[in-house]
């Protein structure tokens, strides 16, 4: 019988599962959405019974799918939205409380506190992140706050916290199993990413019990097998990574050096640097990329909060276009943005500049600019945020940078890539799997059950679908990428008022 790996990626608004075959190609998929909960401005949660539940409904649908191929499935490999919180009772597995998403900023003020304390410094040193709501360690710390009876509980051994790549394997092993790997770890704040342990100062500071928290384990290994009713059999599951390094592995971008950037709603952007933990000296973020074979490889970070979500908001908000493919279209009406230039910055600006009281702004409009030179401005604009985080790489990893690796919806859009090249003065990389995030989470499963031997053999599989060189001289884009900084500039001299 054929064997596959199935690839499960519970991502922010999806639950997704994806069958790959040796040749890293999708023999099956499936995918469900679930509901955003936004109880107040700034607040996001998702129903962790619906994130399991949706998650496992994928899981069956795309395994029966496979199965009437006659295929059955050789390892489970998990990847997850980052940082998003879920805290449930171990003897009854029920959350004690919604999950609360990486995006909700309800502990900015507490955050802020932190700083004021002077804890910054150590909170970067321990565990290379910037102190931010975005991480999991104030969010766990709101909960046992705020429910009643939670901390009572927690502090008696009765609570167990996970990120969302924990939570499953919890429901999937029927409680046997609370695990995570070192790349969700890394993203909690809780981890110290040099001694690849639970950081008892960091428990301390975030008044969070040791009790509470998940096994730490390498991304690539047999963690133990699923027990649910899901699937027929048991299945050994033995990958985990959180999406984004995932992604990182998924390019393979396995050397120091190799960057891919993630369109979505945002933009992740991520660069293998190595056997070594450096800190940023430019706003990025250092993060474990994986852990495989006892060895453990770290990333910088850069993460920019609109990319794609720029383009819905043509189409929502503004109505200039029906389907977000038809930007692209409507951008080439024009040959340049004349003059207008777009910093979306609608939910502040992220790296390098980390502001989150920045807004949208478009400079440069003229009784002349049409639709098309907003949308042309709006695409440069990723590309000039992208252009900015991979500077602020450079400066920091003092590597050369071969290549840009992309991937995600926007990638499909010619123009936004040349115009990439163009601007960052470098080839981009789309490649011929599009599900650069489950595929990882297969690479990482399959070699830990031998279903692919070595790296060596996955880096043989075909990888590029197209290359995108620069065509421009950078004399010829200069003038554009030092407006797109006056604009910046403008933009936090306002925002700071
Ligand atoms: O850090 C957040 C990131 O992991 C979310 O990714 O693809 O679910 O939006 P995604």
């Amino acid at each position: 019988m054929q064997q596959f790996i199935l690839a499960l990626d519970q991502g922010t608004t999806s639950s997704r599962a994806i069958l790959f075959d040796k040749k890293g190609q999708v023999v099956a998929e499936a995918q469900k959405e679930f509901k955003q909960i936004f109880p107040k401005p700034g607040w996001v949660e998702h129903d962790p019974l619906e994130i399991w539940s949706t998650q496992a409904g994928v899981a069956a649908e795309a395994t029966v799918k496979a199965g009437r191929n006659g295929k059955s499935i050789a390892a489970i490999g998990i990847t997850n939205q980052r940082e998003t919180v879920v805290v449930w009772n171990r003897k009854t597995g029920k959350p004690v409380y919604n999950a609360i998403v990486w995006q909700d900023r309800r502990t900015a003020e507490y955050c802020d506190q932190l700083r004021e304390e002077g804890q910054e410094e150590l909170i970067r040193r321990k565990t290379g992140l910037l102190l931010d709501a975005y991480f999991s360690a104030s969010k766990v710390r709101w909960i046992l706050e705020n429910v009643k009876g939670a901390r009572k509980q927690a502090e008696a051994g009765k609570l167990a916290f996970g990120t969302v790549d924990s939570w499953l394997i919890w429901n999937f092993t029927q409680g046997e199993l609370h695990v995570t790997d070192v790349t969700n770890a890394s993203r909690t704040m809780l981890f110290n990413i040099h001694t690849l342990e639970w950081d008892e100062e960091l428990l301390a500071l975030f008044d969070v019990p040791r009790s509470m928290l998940p096994d730490v384990r390498q991304s690539s290994e047999v963690y133990g097998e699923t027990k649910t009713t899901v699937f027929a059999s048991k299945i050994p599951i033995a990958g985990i990574a959180g999406d984004q390094q995932a992604a990182l592995f998924g390019q393979q971008c396995v050397r120091s050096g190799m960057v891919k950037s993630t369109y979505g709603t945002g933009c992740f952007m991520l660069m293998n640097i190595g056997t070594e933990a450096r800190l940023s000296q430019n706003q990025l973020l250092t993060t474990v990329a994986w852990k495989i074979n006892g060895q453990v490889q770290y990333a910088l970070e850069g993460s920019i909060f609109i990319a794609g979500a720029v383009v819905q908001w043509l189409r929502d908000n503004l109505g200039l276009i029906k389907t977000s493919a038809e930007v692209e279209q409507l951008a080439r009406q024009v040959s340049s943005s004349e003059g207008v230039y777009f910093v979306p910055a609608f939910a502040g600006l992220g790296a390098p500049y980390w502001d989150p009281y920045a807004r949208g702004v478009i400079f440069g409009m003229s009784r002349a600019t049409q639709a098309a030179h907003i949308a042309r401005a709006a695409l440069e604009a990723i590309a000039y945020q992208t252009m900015d985080v991979l500077k602020a790489m450079q400066a920091d990893a003092n590597l050369p940078i071969a290549e840009l690796r992309v991937d995600g919806g926007a990638t499909s859009n010619e123009t936004l890539m040349q115009f990439l090249a163009d601007v960052l003065n470098t080839n981009v990389i789309r490649p011929r799997m599009a599900e650069t995030t489950a595929l990882g989470a297969a690479y990482l499963a399959g070699l830990a059950v031998g279903y692919w031997k070595n790296l060596e053999e996955i880096q043989a599989l075909p990888h590029a679908e197209k290359q995108f060189s620069p065509k421009l001289q950078p004399a010829q884009v200069q003038a554009g990428i030092a407006n797109w900084h006056r604009a910046v500039q403008a933009l936090q001299v306002w925002s700071k008022a």
